[in-house]
């Protein structure tokens, strides 16, 4: 069973071959309308179930697309709909999904849901995002750099802010590519230390620095994210704006990494909070071609899962 749990639990060659699939992929649309099938239809016949007990824009489309355009079905569940919501175990759900369909997708909060879903589930599971963690973000986040800017291999990507579930699939990447990462944000909000142990570990250079502006110095990515998370308490709100205003990208931080030094963001994004919308619009910027492709990497994701 090849499930799709998370960037540290696949193999590189794997990973590598997920992404040069999607950028072939890619290619072979060429620009035509976004709802004609490709050449190929490898999902043809395949029904897949897209379970989403968070919001989502992006996770939702891009899926939901890229299975109709290889020629499967899907169908979109609410958790709050499904007896998920309702008491049924995760497991017993799992393997009654297993009886309809060929894939699963699912957005859920708590990694344990994640893991309980893969384990009794008889088809491949693909992690939509958890509190935990966001591959499928990461997997077009690689496959955006190395687009505009080739191998991602012994680059510097920074992470600006919060510690929080899409950095920890950089931190992933960052021991399965070989690139190196650094963080800077305030120390409340560092990531869990086993994610940088990790990545250190298979060989990247992991660093914490708190000054924003040597942080992104020689950087050739510079990232960042919403200051408050779906799963953080909008209590919260004010500490963290206040303890993360230091380490919002703006021209001016931006000044500080390489030239073309390009900026991510995984979206949505709370303009001129955690970026500035210069940065956001400006020339660093390539967040709607991440976005675009979600669409790409998760097809390949997909099809990997599927062996198709
Ligand atoms: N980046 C991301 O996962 O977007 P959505 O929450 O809209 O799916």
């Amino acid at each position: 069973m090849k499930h799709f749990l998370d960037i540290n639990k696949t193999a590189p060659d794997d990973l590598r071959a997920m992404i040069d699939s999607a950028a072939a992929m890619k290619t072979a649309r060429n620009g035509r309308p976004k709802g004609t099938p490709d050449d190929t239809q490898p999902l043809s016949g395949h029904m897949v179930a897209l379970i989403f007990e968070k919001p989502s824009t992006r996770t939702r489309v891009s899926f939901d697309v890229g299975v109709r355009q290889m020629g499967g079905q899907t169908m979109v569940l609410s958790g709050s709909d499904m007896q998920l919501g309702h008491g049924e175990t995760i497991a017993d759900t799992a393997r009654v999904l297993s009886r309809y369909v060929d894939l699963i997708m699912i957005r859920t909060f708590e990694e344990a849901t994640l893991l309980e879903m893969a384990e009794y589930a008889d088809v491949p599971v693909i992690n939509g995002l958890t509190n935990r963690s966001h591959p499928c973000q990461i997997m077009a986040d690689i496959m955006t750099f190395e687009e505009h800017r080739g191998s991602i291999a012994g680059k510097k990507v920074v992470w600006a802010g919060d510690g929080n579930n899409v950095f920890a699939s950089f931190a992933h990447a960052a021991g399965q590519f070989g690139f190196d990462l650094t963080f800077t944000g305030p120390e409340t909000l560092d990531p869990e230390k086993g994610f940088l142990d990790e990545a250190r570990a298979k060989g990247s250079k992991i660093e914490i620095e708190r000054n924003p502006q040597k942080a992104v110095e020689g950087a050739d990515l510079v990232v960042t994210d919403t200051w408050v998370s779906m799963h953080d308490s909008p209590s919260s709100r004010e500490r963290r704006h206040n303890q993360l205003r230091p380490y919002q990208v703006n021209q001016e931080l931006m000044s500080h990494a390489r030239t073309d030094a390009l900026f991510m963001h995984c979206l949505p994004a709370h303009r001129d909070e955690e970026a500035t919308s210069a940065i956001m619009d400006g020339p660093h910027s390539v967040i709607f071609d991440e976005a675009e492709n979600r669409l790409h990497a998760q097809k390949a994701v997909m099809r990997w899962c599927l062996g198709v």
